[in-house]
């Protein structure tokens, strides 16, 4: 196992060493990126696949990683164009480590209730005993119309353990740590929405860290 990257949610398992995983890193529902990008240049010798539905806000980096490294290229990273209901086979068996990190719409429904094709779509990018993790963080009242249109309820540490844990480890997930963050013990974390969301005190993170079996 290589050394602990510094691209992990900061929970008591991913502070200690020897846990984090190698290799091929990917996420899902990217976003414009920034978690990838940085993560990429912070780690030359892993490779980082970012992958959304939207292309649009992943435009300027995907431009930028093909510059010269030292003017801030990262010929280690590669976006891809595809949703989570719909990855490409060539990516079967390829992540050592998979992350979820703010999920929205149907992404969002998929990791925060366990849909079964969604879960079975991300076992199967995965190398035997990659790590997932997911970071989902609602707003019950802000969020409010969202959730209700997912069918959502506020993802308490009893739901994760009740409702998603089995229906992960069915999935061939076994969970290593889940819990909640409140606002005031906000995680740091390099992703655009994780900056964007801060600060705002209701909002909590609910978090799931699992390996695939
Ligand atoms: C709130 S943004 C978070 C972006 C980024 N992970 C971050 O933390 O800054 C949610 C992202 O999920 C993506 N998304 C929504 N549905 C998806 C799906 N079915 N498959 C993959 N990504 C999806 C959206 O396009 C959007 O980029």
């Amino acid at each position: 196992m290589a050394a602990p990257s510094d691209n992990w949610i900061k929970t008591p398992s991913t502070n200690s060493s020897g846990r984090i995983g190698e290799g091929v890193i990917i996420d899902i529902g990217t976003g414009d990126g920034r978690y990838v990008y940085q993560s990429a240049r912070q780690n030359p010798n892993k490779f980082y696949i970012g992958i959304d539905p939207n292309a649009r806000p992943l435009e300027k980096i995907s431009e930028k990683i093909h510059r010269k490294p030292a003017k801030g290229g990262a010929p280690n990273v590669l976006f891809i164009q595809a949703a989570v209901e719909d990855l490409p086979s060539e990516l079967d068996g390829v992540a050592n480590e998979l992350h979820v990190h703010f999920p929205w719409g149907s992404l969002l429904r998929a990791v925060a209730t366990g849909d079964v094709v969604v879960l079975n779509n991300l076992r199967r990018i995965c190398s035997t005993g990659a790590l997932l993790e997911v970071v989902i963080g609602l707003d019950p009242v802000r969020d409010r119309s969202e959730m209700e249109r997912l069918g959502l309820t506020q993802l308490s540490v009893e739901f994760v353990d009740r409702e998603l844990i089995p229906k992960y480890a069915a999935a061939g997930f076994q969970t290593i740590e889940r819990g909640v963050f409140t606002a005031s013990e906000w995680p740091e974390l390099n992703t655009s929405w994780a900056k964007r969301l801060e600060g705002n005190e209701r909002r909590a993170i609910t978090y799931l860290i699992a390996r695939a079996s």
